[in-house]
């Protein structure tokens, strides 16, 4: 964008013409799902807490035992004088869960991508990337300067033409597990068949899995049965089912060692805070034990697509706590969202560029904290204003 502030004005006029305009939302006290928000009292279908570990009193206790010992900040980054303890022992524990090697923590589940993916590709290199993949894997492409090339989501024909026509020697497959706007699941063993086939790596991204898929919540690895081998590079988020803030990457030994030198969005910022290490520890413990959270939720998705089944929505496919219900107009799909606030109810509007054009949609998430009365309210809402 240009140094000019009339067109900066004029472009943002556009986008609230065009009902593109991103606003923030004010909440207030304990991220539940009953939230106060913008000074209303609503029931929220938005938030990847799936688990329902945010607000949990153990995880809240963790945080403050964790900031008694530890203190608040880390102080300095890994390798400096940040790294601690409680971050070293939750990486074991990762890698642990995973099943693999090794595991190293990241801030956020962006950086985490950004990192893995400049590290291990470069100019001379090709990712491809499913069409609906999470704009931190498509920045990741970017910033690492390979040619990225994109191919029709969870389409694996395409996918195998376009690897058999790559003449580039060092190729990557990158793909959400869970996709984040859609709900439903990467075809993760044609891909890992393919990957082997054209000796090629696997990018995971199981931000949406992890803590959810898998008898004990190991994500699609678990759910799967899915090698260190079947896929090297392993990368979830610490911020949604886990219910803290930050994401690792998990693999071998010599992966995360190299992850350890290269990975610049690892190497250049402050370690997070060691108390938030401590909280994830103990949310990590909950959601291996507590299989009902998992069951619950289960049975809540069961529920909504069933009593949805009979009002006609264009409701994507899907069995993960994410469900689509695609709008179309951009305009339409904030109205909706407007009408069913009123009813106390909050589910946002996805609008492109999030999503493509023309597939506007509300982004309804369920939670094991949920019930079945507020799912019960939920459908009527949705009956009336869709
Ligand atoms: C698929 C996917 N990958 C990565 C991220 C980024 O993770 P984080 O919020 O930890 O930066 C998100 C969501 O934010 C996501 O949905």
């Amino acid at each position: 964008m240009e140094r000019n502030d009339a067109k900066i004005k004029a472009w943002l006029a556009q986008r609230e013409l065009d009902c593109l305009y991103r606003k923030t939302r004010q909440v207030i006290g304990k991220q539940q799902v009953n939230l106060t928000i913008d000074g209303q009292q609503v029931l929220s279908f938005c938030s990847n807490d799936y688990l329902g570990l945010a607000s949990h009193s153990k995880v809240i206790k963790a945080l403050q035992e964790g900031a008694e010992k530890y203190g608040v900040g880390s102080g300095a980054s890994h390798l400096v004088t940040g790294h601690h303890y409680e971050h070293e022992e939750l990486e074991r524990e990762l890698a642990e869960f995973t099943g693999r090697e090794a595991a190293l923590l990241f801030s956020s589940g962006y950086m985490a991508n950004i990192g893995v993916v400049t590290a291990m590709m470069g100019r001379s290199d090709s990712v491809f990337q499913d069409r609906l993949n999470h704009a931190s894997l498509l920045d990741a492409s970017g910033l690492s300067g390979s040619k990225m090339i994109r191919y029709p989501h969870n389409n694996m024909a395409s996918l195998t033409k376009k690897l058999a026509m790559s003449a580039t020697k060092n190729t990557m497959i990158v793909t959400d597990a869970v996709f984040s706007m859609d709900g439903d699941k990467a075809n993760i063993i044609e891909l890992v068949k393919l990957a082997h086939d054209y000796k090629a790596w696997i990018l995971l991204d199981d931000a949406h899995g992890f803590g959810v898929l898998g008898d004990h919540g190991a994500g699609l690895l678990e759910e799967k049965g899915l090698s260190q081998q079947d896929v090297p590079l392993y990368m979830a988020t610490l911020g949604k089912a886990i219910g803290v803030s930050g994401a690792f990457v998990a693999g071998s030994q010599l992966h995360i060692e190299y992850l350890r030198q290269q990975a610049r969005p690892w190497i250049y910022t402050t370690a997070s805070s060691p108390a938030l290490a401590t909280a994830i520890r103990q949310s990590l413990k909950m959601v291996r034990s507590d299989d009902w959270r998992r069951e619950k939720l289960s049975d809540l998705i069961f529920q909504f697509r069933r009593d949805t089944a009979s009002l006609g929505l264009n409701l994507l496919d899907s069995t993960t706590p994410i469900q689509a219900v695609i709008v179309g107009s951009n305009n339409k799909a904030i109205e909706i969202s407007q009408g069913l606030l009123k009813e106390g109810i909050l589910v946002t509007a996805i609008r492109p560029p999030t999503v493509p054009k023309g597939t506007a949609r509300l982004r309804i998430t369920l939670s094991a904290l949920h019930s079945e009365e507020d799912i019960v309210r939920l459908v009527a809402a949705l009956d009336k204003y869709l």
